[in-house]
């Protein structure tokens, strides 16, 4: 369903991706795996349509979603999500867990009226396995792995049916991560959406993906 084809990017002089290739079916779980500053981050940007690439062609359910010279379709890439590796960076500071997503649930008109939003809230939270007293806090007052499963659960709300997780479970101890990857096969890959893995931790990789990238035997630099 989605596919990415001969990708190059660089930094200036700096290649950072070199005809990278890679396609990725519905109901997979594709694993990117390679060292620091290797390019994992910048992959996800350039899916996500944050970063421009140099070269190739990125197509999605057998239409071209972007190339370095044709726009990114918003509508075809509308199912792609992203959890970023920085989690409060997609908080707002000054805003209250409950508030951050009730917005988007508002904002998507994913459910109606005040009693099914809450519904949605607390439904989308035992998904990432959070409990409710998460709601009342704003983002300083919670926990760097708890704060991840905030944005996964935003992103959760959008039923993607590509989820890119860019290091989204770093800071959680391995029992949690473990029931986390259970909770998130359930949401997006029984509904035949697609997840990309992203770690430096070949372990976690390992064990969680169906198949795996190496960007360091890519690599550019
Ligand atoms: N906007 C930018 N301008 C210049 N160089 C950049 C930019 N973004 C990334 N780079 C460089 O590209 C390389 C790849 O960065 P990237 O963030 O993709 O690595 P990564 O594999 O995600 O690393 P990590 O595991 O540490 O998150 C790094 O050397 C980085 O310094
Ligand atoms: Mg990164």
């Amino acid at each position: 369903m989605i596919e990415a084809k001969s990708v190059s990017k660089a930094f200036g002089e700096k290649e950072v991706l070199s005809n990278l290739s890679f396609s990725l079916d519905e109901g997979e779980i594709l694993g990117i795996y390679g060292k620091s500053g290797v390019g994992k981050t910048t992959l996800a940007k350039i899916l996500c349509g944050l970063v421009p690439m140099d070269e190739g062609e990125i197509r999605m359910d057998g239409k071209t979603l972007f190339t370095p010279t044709s726009p990114y379709d918003r509508e075809l890439g509308r199912g792609i999500q992203m959890v970023y590796q920085h989690p409060y960076a997609s908080l707002d500071p000054n805003q209250k867990i409950r508030s951050s997503i009730s917005e988007l649930i508002k904002y998507h008109g994913l459910a109606k009226g005040k009693e099914e939003t809450e519904a949605l809230i607390l439904k989308v939270l035992s998904e990432v396995n959070l409990d409710e007293g998460i709601l009342s806090h704003l983002p300083r007052q919670i926990s760097g792995g708890e704060a991840q499963r905030v944005a996964l659960a935003r992103c959760l709300l959008m039923k993607p049916t590509l989820l890119i997780m860019d290091e989204a479970t770093s800071m959680l101890d391995v029992m949690v991560q473990a029931n986390v990857f259970e909770l998130v096969k359930k949401s997006v890959i029984d509904k035949g959406g697609s997840i990309l893995l992203i770690s430096h931790d070949r372990e976690l990789v390992d064990y969680v993906a169906d198949r795996i990238l190496d960007l360091e035997k890519n690599w550019a630099g």
